[in-house]
């Protein structure tokens, strides 16, 4: 990781086209992100082409040329108008190949992909690929000294679990959907005296857990990043059951290894069964809406950050944000390093809830 201070280009850019395209679970911000990428590639002079349908539709050639006008009014949409997916097909050689044809096709320069680890492992490897086609013999029995495409990556997934970023696009507005509904949930709970378990998403990682737990008040918070242990969390809660709390929440992120919210409510119901007990699942809901003043600005910042990279001759890294500057992380670290949690915020938890 290092910092990236300048924002000023080089004029030496051989660059004239770049590509841009999301992939991978969409999140609140991809748009505004679509946007600051379209409008920054147009004012530096570059034509902007996007891909619809991430992975599958650069194989498939699903290319648009983008104006600044194709970017209106998108901004305050969650989303992503140029679509999504999960490709398996791209992490073959055939896939690869393919995508490299349209790539070069379309006379592609440089690509800016918005995503998640997937996208960034693909990407990564895709680059490797790219190097065996280029130097594979060509019918005159020289090999081929062609350049390669290179990628430059934005951090988009609600699940905030990239290294190198203190967040990622959607993240913040998944946690505000997060929130509003655990204080919805709390109205009820209350007035029912009920026991709430409210499952969010998280499959590897418990940041939308955390912290909408601790602003939401959580009396417990089951992440995947700590051991979870049943009679401690019991423990918590026959504790509150005696200080005549009534009404309790417990956020947990769906990746915990105990299970997700309901195998875990069931597990604690065994053994204990003084509350009468709710589960909610919050689901793909804390995907959609409109993004959050937080995550129009990063994804514009991250946007233009991601086009001055490539015109600087960057590749294979991802722009990110820490302690409020824009920082480049290589592919391959972005995605095999751990992000942790902050453990402080964690600790605070028992003390919130006592
Ligand atoms: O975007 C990341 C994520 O939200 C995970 O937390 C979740 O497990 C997953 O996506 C589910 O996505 P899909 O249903 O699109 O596979």
């Amino acid at each position: 990781m290092f910092n990236n201070s300048s924002i000023q280009l080089p004029s030496t850019s051989t660059m004239k086209s770049i590509a841009v395209f999301t992939s991978g679970g969409d999140s609140p911000g991809m748009n505004a992100c679509i946007r600051a990428v379209v409008r920054a590639g147009i004012y530096k002079g570059l034509t902007v082409v996007g891909i619809r349908g991430g992975y599958e539709g650069m194989i498939e050639g699903d290319f648009m040329e983008m104006q600044s006008a194709s970017v209106s009014n998108i901004v305050q949409r969650g989303g992503t108008i140029l679509k999504s997916s999960r490709s398996s097909r791209f992490m073959t050689n055939d896939g690869m190949k393919l995508a490299y044809e349209q790539l070069k096709k379309n006379n592609i320069d440089g690509v800016v992909a918005i995503g998640g680890d997937g996208t960034f492992k693909g990407a990564g490897e895709f680059y490797t690929f790219q190097q065996s086609l280029l130097s594979a013999p060509s019918q005159s029995g020289k090999g081929t000294l062609l350049e390669r495409i290179p990628f430059v990556g934005i951090p988009g997934t609600i699940d905030n679990d990239l290294y190198g970023t203190d967040y990622t696009i959607g993240y913040d507005t998944a946690v505000n959907t997060a929130l509003e509904a655990i204080d919805k949930i709390r109205d009820t709970a209350d007035s029912h005296h009920r026991l709430f378990f409210i499952e969010v998403m998280g499959k590897d990682a418990g940041f939308i857990a955390l912290r909408s737990g601790i602003a939401g008040g959580a009396e417990a918070i089951l992440i995947p990043e700590t051991k979870t242990d049943i009679s401690q969390l019991i423990k918590t809660l026959k504790e509150g059951w005696q200080r005549h709390k009534y009404s309790m929440i417990v956020v947990v992120a769906e990746g915990d290894e105990q299970g997700g919210a309901f195998e875990i409510a069931k597990k604690v119901k065994e053994k204990f069964t003084h509350y009468d007990t709710r589960v909610t699942v919050l689901g793909h809901l804390q995907r959609g809406g409109r993004p959050t003043c937080l995550d129009r600005v990063l994804a514009s910042r991250l946007g233009v950050a991601a086009v001055e990279a490539l015109l600087k001759g960057e590749k294979n890294i991802m722009v990110g944000i820490q302690h409020w500057n824009i920082t480049y992380t290589s592919f391959d670290k972005a995605t095999k390093h751990h992000k942790d949690i902050n453990r402080e915020l964690f600790n605070m938890v028992k003390i919130l809830a006592s």
